[in-house]
Formats: C-alpha cells, structure tokens, sequence
C-alpha cells in the first residue's frame, strides 16, 4: 500500500491527471453530449469512418434482434475467421475472436473450442445488454478479424495488439501500445490482462511497459523486451489519430488502432471516456501536455484559425517527443 502511494506522489509530480480532473477538465468540457452515440455506438463510429474515407475492419453483418440469430450463418457466409463484438461494449468484454472451423465447431484465437450454441448465446446476451454501457437493449456485430502486422509477433502473445493515442482538441497528447497476453484472450485491453507500453509520439519507438499495475520491461509469456520497437508508419497513425477529432467533433478521445497484415493501419473504435493508466505506461502525466495544446489553441483562437491536421501533429511531436527532434 505504501508502496502506491509513493508511486502516486513521484507521478503527481510529473503532472499525472487523476480521475476527477478527467471527467471536469477534459471529458465534460470538450465532449458534447450529444455527440456520445458516434463514438459509443461502435456500428455508428464506423459508418462515420467509411464516409470520412477512414479504414476500418469491414462489416460482415448487424443482428438487432432475437430472430435475426437466424441469419448469423448467411452474415458469415462459409468465412472460417470472424469476430463477434456487441456495438455498445467497452473494456473487451462479450467480444468474441474466431479464428477458425473446427469439425463444425469453432475455436478462439486461444484455442477454446465454441459451437454454435455457444454463438447463438453470446449473440443473445449481446442484444438483452449483457455488456452495454447502462445496460441498455444493444446490437451485436460481425466484422473482418484482424491480422496483426508480424512485426508484433515477438512481443505479443496471440490476438492482435492496438494502438492506442489520446488526441485533445485534435492534438496527438500521449500514445500506449497494448499487447494481449496469455491472460487477456487475445484482447489488448489492460484490464484483462493485457500490458501497456508507452510510445514515444515523436519517433513511434517503444519504452518500458506496465502489466497489471507494475512496471516491466519483458513480455511475460514471450520473455522478449518490449521497449526499443520501431512501429511502422508511425507519422501515418498520428495523423489518423488526429484526423478523428474532425470525424467525431468529440475534443478529448482515446483512439484505437490496429495494423493489420494485409489492410494496414485500421480504426478499430473511439472512446469518450479514455482510461488514465496510459500515464504509467509512459512514466509521464497528462496535465502538463494538456495544458501545453490549450494555450496553443488559446493562442490560434485569437486570430481566429486553427492548424491543420499536418500542423497539429509536428507540433505534438516536436513538444511531446521522449526523444528531441535534435536527438534523432
Ligand atoms: N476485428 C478484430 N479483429 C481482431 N481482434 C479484435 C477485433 N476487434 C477487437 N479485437 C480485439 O479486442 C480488443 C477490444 O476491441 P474494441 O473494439 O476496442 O472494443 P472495446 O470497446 O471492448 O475495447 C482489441 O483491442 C483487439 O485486441
Ligand atoms: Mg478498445
């Protein structure tokens, strides 16, 4: 316990954001209200990235109600990989990742055998709100599985790692790499196991990791070190993270990532609310580079223009860099 709060103290000291400023700071003052269905709805964030010519992985099919489970099999169409996902879900939970047949059956991408019964079920509890935020009535949907680049092969244990950069205002502020381990499923979201290692925003080279709250520098079950990783095309996912302010109209979002082996850099979904262990992973608070893009607004604000995404991203990079432009 002691411990923690050491911990707590030496990341106050950075300028670590705590919950409570998030919510008033950030989430309440830049996110409208009415804009949450576009990025809490993740059959609507998509529909949204198709007309702004964003990739996204490709929609098989939508089932809204007990007796569209029948049409499961037509949406797959004889496909032996797909994923199950409700359109209103968070954290992981009730997505479901197929990664092949299996005598009738089918199995995850870590090996767990599912039948169809099992996906019927899953479909069912999707739509009564199993995993919906509030619990509300949802859809569930049926998209393209993702192959990770094999660049990630290495440091990931199965399923497919994202990418994930908090972008304010349009700003690229911080970025956090997220690989799935044995424990999360073939999922990268961190509380279900997954580790978070920091990114730095000027190079896309990796840093140390944190898993389940303690800091590392390995990959448990691969033992390879996580830090040191050249990500690929890293300018081109800053500017897609940044270009999603203009996507949403929502000022302070977590943008989540994937490359996939064939198809590239892929938005996977947007998130209003984006959770603050991303600081630990990169050893850095987010109060002071907040503060750093609000004055740059504040000051573009006066004459009246804003900076274009191009513009927002080189200002991130050379402000927010682990790594200074000069040392590159
Ligand atoms: N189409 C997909 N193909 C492969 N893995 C996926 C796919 N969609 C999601 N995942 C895995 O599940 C995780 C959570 O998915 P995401 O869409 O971000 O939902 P959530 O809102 O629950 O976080 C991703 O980080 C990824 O590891
Ligand atoms: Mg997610």
């Amino acid at each position: 316990m002691f411990g923690l709060i050491k911990r707590w103290k030496a990341l106050e000291a950075k300028g670590i954001m705590g919950i409570n400023r998030r919510n008033a700071d950030y989430v309440l003052k830049y996110n409208k209200r009415h804009l949450y269905p576009i990025v809490d709805d993740k059959i609507i964030t998509k529909e949204r990235a198709i007309l702004a010519g964003i990739h996204v992985p490709e929609l098989y099919g939508i089932i809204s109600t007990e007796k569209e489970i029948e049409k499961f099999d037509e949406i797959i169409a004889g496909r032996s990989d797909f994923v199950i996902k409700p359109a209103q879900g968070a954290g992981g939970d009730g997505i479901l990742v197929i990664a092949d047949r299996f005598e009738g059956r089918y199995k995850t991408v870590s090996g767990k055998i599912v039948t169809q019964e099992d996906i019927e079920h899953q479909l069912s509890s999707i739509l009564t709100g199993l995993y919906s935020l509030g619990g509300h009535r949802d859809r569930a949907l049926i998209e393209y599985r993702v192959t990770p680049d094999p660049i990630f092969k290495s440091i990931s244990y199965e399923g497919v790692p994202d990418i994930r950069i908090i972008v304010l205002m349009g700003y690229p502020v911080m970025a956090m790499l997220r690989l799935p381990t044995r424990q999360s499923n073939g999922k990268a979201n961190l509380h279900q196991g997954a580790i978070g290692v920091g990114v730095d925003l000027a190079t896309g080279l990796t840093l140390r990791g944190t898993w389940l709250n303690n800091k590392i520098s390995k990959h448990p079950d691969t033992t390879n070190a996580v830090d040191g990783v050249q990500l690929p095309n890293w300018d081109g996912f800053m500017k897609l993270a940044a270009g999603c302010y203009e996507l949403c109209g929502l000022g302070y979002i977590g943008v989540d990532m994937v490359l996939d082996q064939e198809k590239g850099p892929l938005i996977l979904e947007l998130n209003a609310r984006p959770g603050l262990n991303i600081q630990i992973a990169n050893d850095c608070g987010l109060t002071h580079r907040a503060h750093a893009v609000e004055a740059r607004i504040a000051e573009f604000a006066k004459n009246d223009v804003t900076e274009s995404v191009e513009d927002r991203v080189r200002f991130s990079q050379q402000l927010f860099g682990h790594v200074k432009p000069a040392e590159i």
